[in-house]
């Protein structure tokens, strides 16, 4: 047993070295190879006031052209993909891209807000995007309620990026409204937009304002965590990542070429080149590895297990008070389960019925056949026995009138009438 031998913490599971050799350690494979095949679905959410470089940093992050930038055309001007239209000013559109890298294939979605902050009152902005990350959520658990979940459409945001405008000046009623009412649905990874356009000192400055707004509102945002890991080299790698959140980004669909010749992708300024991948420059690399290469699968895990399990709970509790109404039997498998229970026990309980019917009807009907085929046996027995006994009379009369005469012929055949009476036997006797 795993916990036996009286020597260790009750329940607690003990490691166990094996002698040979089972297999199992090769389902991390077997799950490599399938996602492989499958390829992996991630959606992303940008929001942020327009021109703050989202569909730039995009195009960088995934080095293609995922998101078309609009290059000094009209922000209002919808983009291709899907649009969901809003009375807040605020739309929701997304495109999706299929990625593949070494034979990996990401199903990419990309889901814009265009519109986001750009109003005179922007109170209600977030509400058409928490309604839209909620109505994701909803589509889930209706295809996870159905019968046939083999064909799940995941389009769950994994990670929210909120551009924050490089004020310098910590964050605006906007963006704190905005993340309080979001922190709870989504994986918040905040970062500082155009981050070119302040100081090094600046950056600093700013970064310690907004992560005091943001311990001061009480909100949660998505960060690397150390605790649950053993090597040192992912621990440390895991705090510089964490140390540079929010991280303060620079994007550029362009090259340029530096001292040494090569091109890079950066932004070229008249006192020198600002370049998009170097570390000491801006923290594009450190969100780019935190999304892509080390957190991507722990951002989809979050997800699943944190995110959309607390909207599922608190969706079925909510429904739960109006128990009469039907979208509550629609959403509770549980009541759904005994539902379906109670349904299969009363056919059941009909089908026996029908079937104890049938049989008595059977047996009845057999019983008839059985008692009908007994009385004409009967009365042929009787028919029989008259015969027989009336056989016997004359036979009884033919003999008397024999004995009254003398005759040897007459004798012989009293005596053969003597002993064919002898050797009847009445067949009711049989
Ligand atoms: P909307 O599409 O209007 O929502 O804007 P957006 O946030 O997608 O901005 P977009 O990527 O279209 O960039 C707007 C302008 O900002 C473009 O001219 C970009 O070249 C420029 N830009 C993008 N990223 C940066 C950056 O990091 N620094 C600077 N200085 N400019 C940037």
């Amino acid at each position: 047993p795993a916990n036996g031998g009286g020597n260790g913490s009750a329940g607690a599971a003990k490691k166990k070295k094996m002698n040979g050799y089972v297999g199992f350690s090769n389902y991390p494979n077997q799950q490599h190879r399938r996602s492989i095949k499958r390829g992996f679905n991630f959606t992303l959410m940008v929001v942020g006031e327009s021109g703050l470089g989202k569909s730039t940093l995009i195009n960088t992050l995934f080095e293609s052209r995922v998101y078309p930038v609009k290059d000094g055309e009209d922000s209002s001007t919808p983009r291709n993909g899907a649009q969901v239209a809003s009375p807040t000013g605020v739309d929701i559109t997304s495109v999706s891209a299929d990625i593949v890298e070494n034979g990996v294939k990401l199903r990419l979605s990309v889901v814009d807000t265009p519109g986001f902050g750009d109003s005179v009152n922007n109170d209600e902005a977030w509400r058409p995007i928490l309604e839209n990350i909620e109505s994701r959520f909803d589509a889930y658990l209706a295809q996870e309620n159905r019968v046939n979940r083999s064909k799940i459409v995941d389009n769950r945001v994994n990670v929210l990026l909120y551009f924050i405008k490089p004020t310098g000046h910590g964050l605006r009623a906007m963006d704190i409204e905005f993340m309080k009412h979001l922190h709870t649905r989504v994986n918040l990874v905040p970062v500082i937009a155009r981050a070119d356009t302040l100081t090094p000192r600046e950056v600093e400055q700013f970064k310690a304002k907004i992560l005091a707004d943001i311990n001061f509102h009480g909100i949660h945002i998505f960060k690397p965590v150390s605790d649950h890991f053993d090597d040192p080299e992912t621990i440390s790698d895991n705090k510089a990542i964490a140390g540079k959140i929010p991280f303060a980004v620079v994007g550029s669909e362009q090259y340029v070429v530096r001292s040494d010749g090569t091109r890079v992708r950066g932004r070229q300024y008249p006192w020198g080149v600002i370049e998009v991948e170097n570390e000491n420059h801006n923290d594009f690399v450190a969100l780019r590895q935190m999304l892509l290469r080390t957190h991507m699968e722990e951002l989809r895990d979050q997800t699943d297990v944190s995110l959309y399990e607390s909207y599922r709970t608190q969706k079925l509790l909510a429904l739960g008070h109006v128990q009469n109404n039907s979208v509550f039997r629609e959403f509770n498998p549980r009541r759904q389960q005994e539902e379906e229970e109670r349904l299969h026990a009363a056919k059941m309980h009909k089908l026996e019925a029908e079937m104890s019917a049938v049989f008595k009807q059977k047996v009845h009907e057999k019983e008839g056949k059985l008692k009908q085929s007994e009385e004409e046996l009967h009365s042929r027995h009787q028919t029989m026995k008259l015969t027989l006994e009336k056989q016997r009379r004359d036979l009884e009369e033919k003999k008397s009138r024999f004995t009254q005469s003398d005759s040897p012929q007459v004798a012989a055949a009293a005596a053969a009438a003597n002993a064919a009476n002898a050797s009847f036997v009445d067949p009711a006797q049989r």
